[in-house]
């Protein structure tokens, strides 16, 4: 993988694009406007060194784009996960590659199910904590040292900083913004109501197939880390009905309206991209 990355890299600067300081990568059906890219737009499968496909609700693009601000925003438009057959490493293949161009700050979104009663789909929640629970880690094997130390810290995987940013430009706008633990299960069956006891007492608020391999990813890689997640639909157990593909697409929908107002004023706050910070 460390040549490909590399090679990817070459690639990048060969198309003449800009080196971005933020990559933002959205979740499924939460695809946002940003702008207009100005032809700076090309499918993920581009830059992957290996075969891709693509499922319902995740249409797979690279853009760059430039904020009012004039910072340049790599902005990946849909996800690899696990389910689909891709191994650690190529999951979190493109946020490695935002990383060696020199990012520093790293946006996600996904979507959920809640776990808690007081929720209801359309919630948008900053994740403050996670539990792996794929099975997966992208940091097995021998990576470059140069990449990161062999046994990262993970005591702060999101940033309580940034999350204090997101919190400010969240009720700036009005919009309300709850905070929780993201439990990353591997999918692609939902949750069986035991499950779902299980991930209730042992912490989590919401439970996803997606985030947490590309934090560690990220975090290794010394990238500070924000995440939000739209809860698309109640676990089975804590709502009354079951869960669909299609209830969790039309929901993120809904919520996308809201996300691309608080992503917009994220990414033109100055203080979003924290230059004098290590790691
Ligand atoms: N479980 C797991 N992943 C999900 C869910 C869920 O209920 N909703 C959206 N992604």
């Amino acid at each position: 993988m460390h040549q490909e990355l590399d090679r990817a890299v070459g690639a990048w600067d060969e198309a003449g694009w800009l080196r971005p300081e933020v990559v933002l990568v959205s979740g499924s059906g939460l695809a946002v406007d940003l702008g207009d890219p100005q032809g700076r737009e090309t499918p993920l499968a581009d830059w992957l060194p290996f075969q891709t496909h693509q499922i319902e609700g995740h249409p797979l693009k690279v853009q760059l784009l430039t904020t009012e601000q004039g910072r340049p925003v790599l902005y990946l438009k849909g996800r690899l996960h696990s389910y689909q057959g891709y191994d650690a490493h190529q999951t979190v293949f493109s946020v490695r590659l935002a990383a060696a161009l020199g990012v520093r700050t790293l946006i996600m979104t996904n979507a959920a199910g809640g776990l808690r009663g007081d929720q209801r789909p359309g919630d948008l929640i900053l994740i403050r904590d996670q539990i792996n629970l794929t099975g997966l880690n992208p940091l097995r094997g021998d990576l470059p040292s140069e990449w990161g130390p062999r046994f990262p810290d993970m005591t702060e995987p999101y940033s309580r900083r940034l999350r204090g940013l997101a919190r400010d430009r969240a009720q700036e706008l009005g919009l309300a913004l709850g905070q929780g633990t993201y439990a990353a299960v591997a999918g692609p069956s939902y949750e069986t109501p035991a499950e779902v006891t299980m991930l209730r007492r042992n912490g989590a608020d919401m439970v996803g197939m997606s985030t947490a391999l590309e934090i560690i990813a990220a975090r290794h890689m010394g990238v500070e880390c924000l995440a939000l997640s739209v809860i698309t639909n109640l676990a089975p157990g804590v709502g009354s009905g079951g869960v669909s593909h299609e209830e969790v697409l039309q929901e993120g929908k809904e919520a996308s309206g809201r996300l691309q107002l608080l992503l917009a004023s994220l990414l033109n706050d100055a203080a979003l991209v924290d230059k004098d910070r290590s790691s």
